[in-house]
């Protein structure tokens, strides 16, 4: 396993993989090549990926809104589930934000996604049933 700093040339490689996961993304949105093409240039730390001979099989994308981190978009193709690749992204996730001072680590994780709470719980994460998303956007493409 072999984890990478993610760049604009992989893009194609990055939406086949969130397919394949059943990830769900914005691609008219933030995920748009032109929205991940500045989001990198701003934050070229905040895409990893993991490769297996030379195939693209993990990738997660961190933000920080400088209070928090946040692990975003994280997908492990399913065909190479369950050897810690999602655990490792997440840990790599964690070290980057450190870096900058961050020491609280988030995510929106959908009730019904078993897998990706028991993934967070195993990594150390609390799981807060007594908090709802609230959220308000100026499109739903976005
Ligand atoms: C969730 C996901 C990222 C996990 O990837 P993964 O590489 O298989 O996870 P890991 O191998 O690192 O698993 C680490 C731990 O997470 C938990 N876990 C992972 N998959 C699980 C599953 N299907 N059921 C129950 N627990 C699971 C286990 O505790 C596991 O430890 P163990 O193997 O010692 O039992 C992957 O299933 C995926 O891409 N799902 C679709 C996209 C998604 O939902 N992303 C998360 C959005 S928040």
């Amino acid at each position: 396993m072999e984890i990478k700093q993610l760049t604009i040339n992989d893009y194609e490689e990055i939406v086949k993989l969130w397919s394949r996961a059943g990830l769900p993304f914005k691609p008219k949105g933030r995920d748009s090549k032109e929205a991940i093409q500045k989001q990198m240039r701003e934050n070229p730390e905040f895409f990893l990926g993991v490769f297996e001979n030379g195939k693209l099989v993990g990738t997660v994308i961190i933000s920080s809104d400088t209070r928090k981190g946040w692990i975003n978009r994280l997908a492990v193709d399913p065909e190479y589930r369950g050897r810690g690749i999602a655990a490792t992204l997440i840990r790599e996730s964690e070290k980057i934000l450190r870096k900058r001072g961050i020491h609280i680590f988030c995510v929106l994780i959908e009730d019904y996604n078993k897998p990706s709470k028991e993934l967070f719980k195993k990594c150390g994460y609390t799981e807060h049933t007594d908090i709802i998303y609230f959220s308000k956007r100026d499109s739903i493409d976005i």
